[in-house]
């Protein structure tokens, strides 16, 4: 026997972050948050369940992966073999379109096309809703890339409804320019740095309570189009995610230099007139939420201190697509 299936899932950056879990097992966050998902960051991914193979393969940009990559992959696929009763390994080819020398996470992406890919070759065939709560075991932000545009994950009350659902299909004036400061890998990853704030930042409580009152300001914004609102509150609640951080014991920083230069850039350009606001992941490099109409003016800023092919406009992306 063999089956097979393909899917692409794009990368989503969020304005309202997740950072923090209440189940680290189902990966059930303390908070909702909300993104935008990118067109220029994607992955695509083929799950091929095999009977002729006696263990998992995996291979990213064709590159066969060690045993701990490997293993991330078939506990994933376990979700899908064990619903689906299916008892063959799996051959898994995944690749990561990514502008050059961009080295952003692609956890997002990658589970999401992974999950999508394993549900036409398991022929499990879940809904969308379904298909997010599968994603989010493999990481959580890839529960958000399962939709394009602007997408809330509802924190939920159980395994059972913790999923996303679109909120808007940011098909107005809207892009992000992705600033790459560094683009080697994360010293501390997101796993490991939500866990230390979690247990041992005071300011977590406060970020929980801020974080789904931010949700609510931006779904308004959203609702208006209220673009310097969304702004705004996506900002601060990027700098509300880093100060738990910084509360931390020992205390935890993804900030560079030139982290720092590029908000400066920004908070100028937006006493200039140009709406644009930053955002900040667990890594040095900085998003730009801008309108994609003035992104190549930001971008010509940008260049004053960055080399241009650091510099990356992209505009909403769409959903996972079968292929
Ligand atoms: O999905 P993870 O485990 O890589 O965590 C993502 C955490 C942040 O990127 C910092 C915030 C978010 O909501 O994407």
């Amino acid at each position: 026997m063999m089956i097979k299936g393909k899917a692409r899932a794009h990368a989503n950056i969020a304005l309202i972050k997740y950072w923090g879990k209440r189940d680290d097992e189902l990966v059930l966050p303390m908070n909702s948050s909300l993104s935008l998902t990118l067109d220029c960051f994607y992955t695509e991914t083929e799950v091929i369940f095999n009977d002729d193979i006696e263990k998992d393969y995996f291979y990213l940009n064709n590159n066969i992966q060690d045993e701990a990559a490997t293993k991330k992959v078939s506990d994933f696929l376990d979700l899908f073999r064990n619903s689906a009763g299916i008892k063959s390994s799996a051959m898994v080819k995944s690749i990561n379109y990514v502008p050059t020398a961009a080295g952003l996470a692609s956890s997002a992406s990658g589970f999401a096309a992974l999950a999508a890919a394993a549900n036409v070759a398991s022929g499990l065939n879940l809904d969308n809703k379904d298909l997010s709560i599968y994603a989010r075991q493999g990481s959580g932000s890839a529960t958000r890339s399962i939709y394009g545009g602007l997408v809330e994950w509802r924190r939920g009350i159980s395994g059972k409804d913790s999923y996303a659902v679109p909120v808007d299909d940011a098909k107005w004036d809207i892009g992000m320019i992705v600033v790459i400061v560094n683009p080697k890998e994360k010293l501390i990853s997101s796993r490991e740095g939500m866990k230390r704030t979690v247990e041992t930042s005071p300011f977590y409580t406060s970020w929980v309570e801020s974080a789904e009152e931010d949700l609510k300001q931006i779904k308004i914004a959203i609702s208006k189009r209220d673009f310097e609102q969304m702004g705004l509150i996506a900002e601060r609640n990027s700098l509300k995610m880093h100060a738990t951080m910084l509360g931390a014991k020992p205390p935890l920083s993804y900030w560079e230099p030139e982290s720092v230069l590029v908000m400066q850039i920004v908070r100028e350009l937006r006493k200039e007139g140009i709406p644009c606001y930053f955002t900040m992941d667990a890594g040095p490099n900085v998003k730009i939420l801008c309108k994609l109409s003035e992104s190549y003016k930001i971008k010509e800023r940008l260049t004053q201190s960055f080399h241009e092919e650091k510099i990356i406009i992209t505009g909403p992306g769409p959903g996972v697509t079968i292929l």
